[in-house]
């Protein structure tokens, strides 16, 4: 058969890559294995299994660094809890986008804010004895479910595909009242749905929250990005939506790779809520030397993973984080691109017959931004995933992920700029004419 991607060199590339079924491999393995079809046949391929930003780093996060770096810092070793000009900057950018208060003692960097996670999930769940589960409002980063079984924390998970606005309430409460749950996790805007909780949802999670005693992880690592309102200008609304603001039970995990187009410096930021910094568990102590959930956090697990932050990336992001504070430099200018990418590949894809999977927050469209979700009739995610690599575009399925909806596909906008638009609407423009009939290339 006559594929966009010759049909007899992926066919060859699936065999030797050892999968057992292309569907279910790893972003990383589908990612070699694009990288292996491409090298074969030189065809360009549209890559949106990585969700990796497809942006510079910006400039004054770079020369701070290297400021920092020249002057020396480098043969220092850094506070565990972040140099104190930087946890300020936190704990104003958290003010200025959010209009949360943090004291500056409870804010601090991270390695990546998926060090962030790990930490959060290791001092939560030795807060109280017997409260020791995490439980995932899906779907979700698989990543944050391997840090759990990592330190053999047990969870739970379920879809909140159709647990969305009031409903989510009953649902939550089968979990939680059961007394075993150290903590909620869900990342907003989600990783790979999209979905934005709104302020409903965000209320009913922190009144639960308080109710039992939970703290509530919530992962920002998309900060700011849902396009639909412009959460760019610091010290006026609209603000970044948060639990923070119907809880004292939370810590806020907020990432530099996508909103700062940081990736390759792993450095995250963690706000602990003071009420919670300043609170006491009774299961701490064996584990981090002290009862005390601040402490236990900074001197216990902290000091433990990696004792702080690489000395000049603090400076770096310190450097950013002051210039966007000030309202001197504008954090969303340059990923609001994203969002536009999005509307348009999600066109180019539901004209040649594919759905949006999670199609809406509640009564409103889901919005655009770094992915989307996507399925074809008569197709499982994972076959479809094999199915496209034949179309020279790659996508994960959203098995790995806690999906009910099996038969969807994640997509990350990152590494298609406009210009590889008419190639994605022409393989898709194929793959309409040649699946018309119900034929599977996969079964051929
Ligand atoms: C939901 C979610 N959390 C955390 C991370 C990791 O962020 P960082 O690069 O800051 O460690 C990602 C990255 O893809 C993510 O999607």
């Amino acid at each position: 058969m006559k594929t966009p991607i010759d049909f007899n060199i992926v066919r060859k590339n699936i065999k030797e890559s050892g999968l057992e079924k292309v569907g279910m491999a790893s972003i990383r393995e589908l990612n070699r294995l694009a990288n292996n079809i491409v090298e074969d046949t030189g065809d360009q391929f549209i890559r949106m299994e990585m969700g990796v930003p497809g942006f510079n780093p910006p400039v004054i996060a770079v020369e701070s660094e290297i400021e920092a770096l020249k002057k020396g810092v480098g043969s220092k070793y850094p506070p565990f809890d972040g140099i104190p000009q930087l946890k300020s900057e936190i704990s104003r950018f958290i003010k200025k986008f959010m209009n949360i208060d943090v004291d500056k003692v409870s804010c601090f960097p991270t390695v990546g804010s998926m060090q962030g996670c790990y930490m959060a999930m290791m001092v939560t769940s030795r807060r109280f004895k017997g409260k020791h589960k995490v439980l995932f409002i899906d779907p979700g980063f698989p990543v944050n479910k391997k840090q759990a079984k990592a330190i053999g924390l047990q969870y739970d998970q379920f879809d909140v595909y159709n647990f969305r606005g009031n409903k989510l309430e009953e649902k939550l409460e089968s979990y939680l009242s059961t007394g075993e749950f150290s903590s909620i996790m869900y990342s907003n805007p989600n990783n790979p749905s999209w979905i934005c909780f709104n302020d409903k949802e965000l209320e009913i999670i922190g009144k639960l929250a308080t109710k039992y005693d939970v703290v509530v992880l919530e992962d920002l690592a998309y900060f700011g990005m849902d396009f639909r309102k412009d959460y760019s200008v610091p010290g006026q609304e609209p603000y970044v939506p948060s639990v923070a603001n119907y809880t004292e039970n939370y810590i806020l995990l907020i990432s530099s790779s996508k909103s700062f187009s940081m990736a390759g410096q792993r450095i995250g930021m963690t706000a602990i809520s003071d009420h919670l910094f300043n609170s006491e568990g009774d299961n701490l102590k064996p584990y981090f030397d002290s009862n005390k959930f601040g402490y236990a956090y900074i001197f216990g697990a902290m000091y433990a993973l990696s004792s702080g932050v690489s000395h000049t990336n603090q400076y770096g992001l310190h450097g950013l984080l002051k210039a966007t504070n000030d309202g001197k430099y504008n954090f969303l200018e340059v990923v609001r691109e994203y969002g536009e990418r999005a509307k348009v590949m999600k066109k180019i894809f539901i004209d040649s017959g594919f759905e949006i999977v999670y199609d809406k927050d509640i009564d409103e469209p889901i919005a655009d931004g770094f992915y989307f979700t996507i399925s074809y009739p008569g197709f499982t995610g994972t076959e479809l995933v094999e199915e496209l690599m034949y179309y020279g575009i790659s996508a994960i399925s959203l098995s790995s992920t806690g999906s009910d909806r099996h038969e969807g596909l994640r997509a990350c906008v990152s590494f298609t700029p406009k210009e590889l638009f008419p190639v994605l609407e022409e393989r898709l423009r194929q793959f309409k004419i040649d699946h018309s009939d119900g034929t599977k290339v996969i079964n051929l």
